[in-house]
């Protein structure tokens, strides 16, 4: 909660900022005070309907499944502009704190000098306002192409998983998996029967779904189980639920729901996957963490509703869509688990290393895969967005996994 509200003040803080440089601009470029006076005022007059619209009270009172006029023309922009300026205010700080502390060394020399000349060099400082005005522009370009393109830039990954006790029945198995749908003006319906395709399209002997099928809005759960419901695979369909379906309050009904559209939902359960005579364990648990995260209370001992159903005779794979479960999955013997909820931090540097994320601030499993002995945690980008519909060095992921021996 101080992270977000530190957030807010510092967002507050950086509209001034803009709205300054705003008023600057319009002064050098427009001579008449009544044309500047009038720009700034329909600038303001749009930024306000804008704010109103995506804070106030006149949004929705349903989360709509599809992209809405209102949504392109008044969600994306601001929501692109908010964040797009918050990094930017960011960044311009970092660059003015050092000009800041030169020119003020500068002007101490010179005052001691007395008479003596002040130390300039124009070309070097004219390169470094020009870089601060590049790096300052960046978040905007990068925000644009994370709204336009980033999240959109579907990627189908394919994992082997290498078990030491996979039955041979299951040598090639194919799991494939979704995760973190955030049905919404942003992840429609109608993109979500696309993202099903494409994951029938990978003839999966199973599909696994790792919670987050909504954000906070309940009246959206049948619309993404109706979204989901063609999803096809000779195993079945099985899934585990997220923070934000708890947040919510849909546990129990979307569990319904999908269950009669033939998903199940595995909540503190297990279920034997049979082929040939041989065996494997499929487990899945609701959101939890060992740390109070929004408003879902701490859990003192993780996967405490699942301990007596590991099957040390058996490979046990588990549908957690919380990655920090992982510690104690590897301690209780679970072969492999399947997790979702970072995003792959939704905006994280990949050019220089994708574990470079917000995400890494509350767990150390980003995306990907991570070992410990006996074990494996392969860790979900997902497909859908929160807060900002933007995708920066975290494309979307469907993941395709091929169990192998060995
Ligand atoms: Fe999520």
């Amino acid at each position: 909660m101080a992270i977000f509200s530190t957030l807010y003040l510092i967002l507050g803080v950086s509209q001034l900022y803009w709205a300054w440089r705003g008023y600057s601009l319009a002064a050098a470029r427009i001579p008449s005070r009544a044309w500047r006076w009038a720009v700034c005022a329909a600038v303001l007059a749009a930024y306000l309907a804008a704010y109103e619209y995506n804070m106030g009270a006149w949004r929705e009172a349903v989360t709509p499944v599809r992209l809405t006029l209102r949504d392109a023309l008044l969600a994306a922009p601001f929501l692109w502009w908010a964040i797009s300026s918050l990094v930017a205010f960011m960044v311009a700080i970092l660059f003015a704190i050092p000009r800041g502390i030169v020119g003020g060394a500068r002007r101490l020399l010179a005052r001691r000098r007395a008479a003596g000349p002040e130390i300039q060099s124009p070309p070097r400082r004219q390169f470094l306002e020009r870089t601060a005005t590049v790096a300052t522009a960046a978040p905007f370009v990068a925000g644009a192409y994370g709204l336009l393109y980033g999240r959109l830039n579907l990627q189908v990954t394919a994992q082997t998983i290498r078990l030491a006790n996979l039955p041979r029945a299951f040598e090639g198995f194919r799991i494939c998996q979704l995760s973190d749908i955030h049905i919404g003006p942003f992840m429609p319906a109608e993109e979500i029967r696309k993202y099903a395709a494409i994951a029938n399209a990978q003839k999966p002997d199973l599909i696994a779904l790792t919670g987050d099928f909504v954000t906070f809005d309940p009246h959206t759960q049948q619309a993404v189980v109706d979204a989901l419901s063609g999803l096809r695979a000779p195993f079945g369909v099985y899934g585990s639920l997220g923070n934000h379906d708890a947040w919510a309050g849909v546990e129990d009904s979307i569990t319904e729901l999908f269950r009669q559209t033939g998903v199940r939902i595995l909540r503190g359960a297990s279920v034997p996957i049979a082929d040939r005579g041989e065996t494997f364990n499929l487990m899945g648990v609701d959101f939890q963490s060992s740390r109070r995260f929004g408003p879902s209370p701490p859990v003192k001992h993780l996967l405490k509703d699942i301990e007596g159903m590991v099957d040390p005779h058996r490979v046990n794979i588990l549908l957690s869509h919380n990655p920090d479960t992982f510690d104690r999955a590897a301690e209780l013997g679970i072969d492999l688990s399947l997790a979702g909820h970072t995003h792959g931090g939704q905006a994280a540097l990949e050019f220089i290393s994708p574990e470079i994320a917000p995400s890494r601030l509350v767990t150390p499993y980003v995306a990907g895969l991570f070992h410990k002995p006996g074990s494996q945690l392969y860790v979900n980008r997902g497909i859908g967005t929160i807060f900002i519909p933007i995708r920066i060095g975290a494309p979307p992921e469907i993941t395709i996994y091929s169990l192998s021996r060995g």
